[in-house]
């Protein structure tokens, strides 16, 4: 099983804003882009992963929208417009939602107003946490166990104290080499640094 992990600290948890943000600031695009790299292959999609997105511009709690390969149906096209009514479904059903909650919105996609701390202790208990940093440890050679779980952020950098918990946590940092690269493009180098260990 593969995990990622984007913690998108621009995206609106707004569903109107976040189909809105496009193209914008808050560049909802990201998103879009990072779950058709984690989930496409051509004409078919790895039933092997898993994705969690979490939304942290937002009025009350950070959204964590997590899909599964295994169980997603539906999504109309391998299109961007796909990916995004999707998180704009889930981000919709979680109107109203009190703290640490959860929603099953339809197969394969769910809802939790959960923190990216949040997220990453519960992952830390059952994976192999790797944040992704261009000044980490090379990807290259390394041996990955059989349920890495890689995390990655939007244009806006992991905060500091972030990063000091996530190490306590025992997170590892990893590099694709010196180039800053988009998050999208990250999950299509480590879906093939794992290709080749199978
Ligand atoms: C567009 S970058 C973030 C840019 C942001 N301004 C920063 O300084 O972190 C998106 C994410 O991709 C990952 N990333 C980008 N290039 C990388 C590289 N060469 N090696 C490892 N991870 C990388 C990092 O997790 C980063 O947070």
């Amino acid at each position: 099983m593969r995990t990622f992990v984007l913690r998108a600290r621009a995206a609106p948890t707004d569903p109107r804003k976040l189909l809105a943000g496009v193209g914008g600031e808050a560049h909802a695009e990201i998103l879009a882009h990072t779950l058709m790299n984690a989930f496409f292959v051509a004409q078919s999609h790895r039933d092997d992963v898993v994705a969690y997105l979490v939304l942290e511009s937002t009025a009350d709690f950070s959204r964590t929208v997590r899909f599964e390969g295994a169980a997603i149906r539906g999504l109309g096209g391998f299109h961007e417009q796909a990916w995004l009514a999707k998180i704009a479904r889930a981000l919709e059903a979680s109107a109203g939602m009190g703290k640490d909650e959860r929603r099953a919105v339809e197969p394969g996609l769910e809802v939790r107003t959960q923190s990216f701390e949040r997220l990453a202790a519960e992952l830390a208990v059952d994976h192999a946490l790797y944040l992704m940093d261009r000044k980490g440890a090379p990807v290259a050679g390394h041996a990955f166990g059989p349920r890495p779980c890689f995390l990655l952020t939007d244009h806006i950098p992991m905060p500091k104290n972030s990063r000091a918990g996530l190490e306590r946590l025992g997170a590892r940092t990893l590099s694709l080499g010196r180039t800053m690269l988009f998050a999208s493009q990250c999950v299509v180098l480590l879906h093939h640094a794992l290709d080749q260990q199978v």
